[in-house]
């Protein structure tokens, strides 16, 4: 494959910059000219972001995997499209070339359809991280329905509250799946999930683990049972459903300030031009290399950078089912010098927790492969920046910082590897057609004048491809939280600073949600499962800086439980227990770090809890915790300050 969009120089950066913004129509129309359209677009782009009502490539047919398998097979059908490395070295790992990778669609496609499932019915999939939930993601949109991926570390009660709301009428799981020394139970969460539910017809059961798993009879089938019925049925290829370029691919829920995750609906043209687009141009992507991203599928960025940007560019991408710390913390070398990783992408949590093992697990891996290195998820620190040059791109691989959100798709902010400058910390220079602007709270947007640095709320002024169209069953929702707040922009919900050049530095959220380990997590949600635990009258979360985790969650508890007397003392038994409800209510990933008891909460008289003074005792900056005159009792924050953990 060659991909003449690819930009080779930062003076062609420039101009391809300017283009994108004087004719998006035509800077994009010319780009998905490059892929394989069932029938071209009437309209390249209509939108307003007052409804919002975006479309791209409007009237235009497609299917996405004919662009991700089909399109690849004559020149490429014994390229490797997928390896996978199993949790366990010892066990074998798997190639998947494209033709394989191909067939194995087809056929799940099948399988799909002989259950029961049609185009815009919403299939739930939380499996492990193995071929199949790459498989199960791509049979979907080859049939048409609609996947929502849910990450294998949600609680039973989060996957009850997706199947609800996406009204999901399958679910394709595992028995269970492999992490390190782990083995998690998927089948049986899922079996908790589906108390009660109502829209659920059938679970398809891969093995993996081989826990015994309970069948339910007319329900659950097992994955290699249906496979063999198709085979017997001779069914072999599947021809792709032709989609609207508007049609939905796919919904992800993820957390926002208030409330519960809202289901973010990603759509077919779009996200595939944007997803290949910034795939090509980020990573500098050269035919043939290897390309390791290590997130998991059931987050946007294994959505976008190990399944569907890599396959509809023809890469190879790599997918490992395990973690970096097992069986010790060489594993993600190991991986790299076992198949001549050429791109490895990861979060900066993962970079400093190597980085606390020294350089002991380096030893004796092969890193040469190497050719470019990328972070994601959150604000790289410098340490933990020069640490992954030095060490593991040995001062030779260009480092991108990316920035984007599961909102937008894909990438928005970063240097092309190799390309575009880099710097420190900074997610540096907006991509083609990404219209980045800084506003203050009223909206009004910040001039550089002669300033080096400006600081200010992250927005967007206009439509890319890849940047969602509602949220799911509830387009209200979709503009109250990103279109309304500065009216004609889309707010990201992030703070950043801009230099002279022209480049960014996102600083962080700012508004309520929590980024621990590169995880995005409302403080209501947490805040709301705290609340359940019988006992607890009242919380306030917040996120504090945490070495590793990048933050940490410190929740203020008011409790009156019958273990109210453990509070006095160590209180242990009551943080194992509220701990034990977060982990039920959304899962392990939402636990807090710190639990302290107070006996209230800094409110204002309108009974607002004043968030700013808990983050700044979480902090540790206790001795400026600004002004306290407003609060109903301002002796609450001398307890706080003096309880504080
Ligand atoms: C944060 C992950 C700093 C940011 C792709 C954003 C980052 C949130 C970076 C989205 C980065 C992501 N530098 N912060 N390079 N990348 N973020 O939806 O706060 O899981 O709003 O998407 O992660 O998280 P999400």
């Amino acid at each position: 494959m060659s991909y003449p969009y690819q930009i080779k120089t930062f003076e062609q950066y420039q101009a391809d910059y300017k283009k994108s913004i004087e004719n998006p129509e035509a800077f994009w129309s010319a780009i998905a000219e490059n892929f394989t359209w069932r029938k071209k677009w009437d309209k390249t782009l209509e939108w307003n972001f007052t409804e919002p009502k975006i479309e791209w490539f409007k009237g235009g047919k497609l299917n996405i995997t004919e662009n991700c398998l089909d399109r690849h097979l004559e020149k490429m059908g014994n390229m490797p499209a997928i390896i996978w490395e199993p949790n366990d070295p010892e066990e074998h790992h798997r190639v998947l070339t494209y033709r394989k990778l191909y067939e194995k669609v087809c056929q799940f496609a099948h399988v799909l359809k002989t259950n029961g499932v049609q185009k815009g019915d919403r299939v739930c999939i939380y499996m492990g991280m193995i071929p199949e939930l790459a498989i199960a993601v791509l049979a979907c949109a080859r049939i048409g329905a609609i996947h929502s991926v849910i990450f294998g570390g949600f609680s039973a009660q989060s996957i009850a509250d997706r199947l609800e709301d996406a009204k999901a009428s399958f679910v394709i799981t595992c028995d269970g799946a492999f992490r390190g020394a782990k083995d998690i139970p998927l089948k049986s969460v899922i079996d908790d999930a589906l108390i009660g539910n109502k829209t659920v017809k059938r679970v398809i059961v891969a093995t993996r683990t081989r826990t015994p798993v309970s069948m339910i009879k007319g329900r659950d089938v097992w994955w290699e049972d249906e496979i063999k019925n198709v085979e017997t049925l001779g069914l072999t290829d599947c021809p792709a459903e032709e989609m609207d370029a508007e049609d939905p691919l796919f919904i992800l829920y993820t957390s926002g300030s208030t409330g519960k995750p809202k289901g973010v609906v990603h759509t077919c043209g779009g996200y595939m031009v944007y997803t290949n687009y910034s795939f090509v141009n980020v990573f500098q992507y050269q035919p043939g290399q290897i390309h390791f991203c290590t997130a998991d599928i059931g987050w946007v960025t294994g959505h976008s950078y190990i399944v569907y940007g890599p396959l509809s560019a023809g890469a190879t991408t790599l997918m490992f089912e395990g973690i970096p710390t097992w069986p010790d913390a060489g594993r993600f070398w190991e991986i790299v010098d076992k198949y001549k990783v050429n791109i490895l992408y990861t979060a900066p949590t993962a970079i400093r927790s190597l980085m606390g093992f020294g350089l002991g697990p380096l030893a004796g891996k092969n890193l040469s492969s190497l050719q470019v290195l990328g972070t994601v998820g959150e604000p790289i620190n410098e340490e933990a920046w020069h640490w992954y040059d030095e060490n593991i791109g040995k001062k030779k691989c260009p480092i991108v910082d990316t920035w984007w959100q599961t909102e937008t798709g894909g990438i928005l902010i970063s240097n092309l590897a190799g390309v575009t400058p880099s710097k420190p910390g900074w997610a540096t220079l907006p991509l083609p057609g990404v219209q980045v602007t800084l506003v203050d709270e009223n909206g009004k947007e910040i001039e550089q004048g002669d300033a080096d640095i400006v600081s200010g709320n992250l927005c967007i002024k206009a439509p890319w491809p890849g940047i969602l169209r509602t949220t799911y069953g509830d387009h209200e929702r979709c503009r109250t939280n990103y279109f309304a707040t500065y009216p004609g922009m889309y707010f990201t919900g992030d703070g950043a600073m801009r230099n002279k050049e022209g480049m960014y530095r996102i600083t962080g959220r700012v508004d309520d949600v929590l980024n621990v380990s590169g995880h995005r997590i409302g403080t209501a949600e947490v805040e709301n499962a705290i609340n359940m635990h019988a006992g607890v009258v009242e919380s306030a979360v917040v996120g504090y800086p945490h070495e590793v985790k990048g933050q940490g969650i410190y929740a203020f508890v008011i409790y009156q439980g019958s273990h109210g007397q453990d509070t006095h003392g160590t209180g242990d038994l009551v943080r194992k227990d509220i701990t034990q409800t977060v982990t039920r209510i959304i899962g392990p990933i939402a636990k807090p770090d710190k639990i302290q008891f107070v006996s209230g909460l800094p409110k204002t008289r309108s009974g607002k809890i004043m968030r700013r003074i808990l983050r700044k005792i979480a902090e540790g900056e206790t001795d400026n915790l600004g002004d306290t005159t407003t609060l109903l009792d301002p002796g609450v924050v001398e307890e706080i300050k003096k309880g504080r953990l």
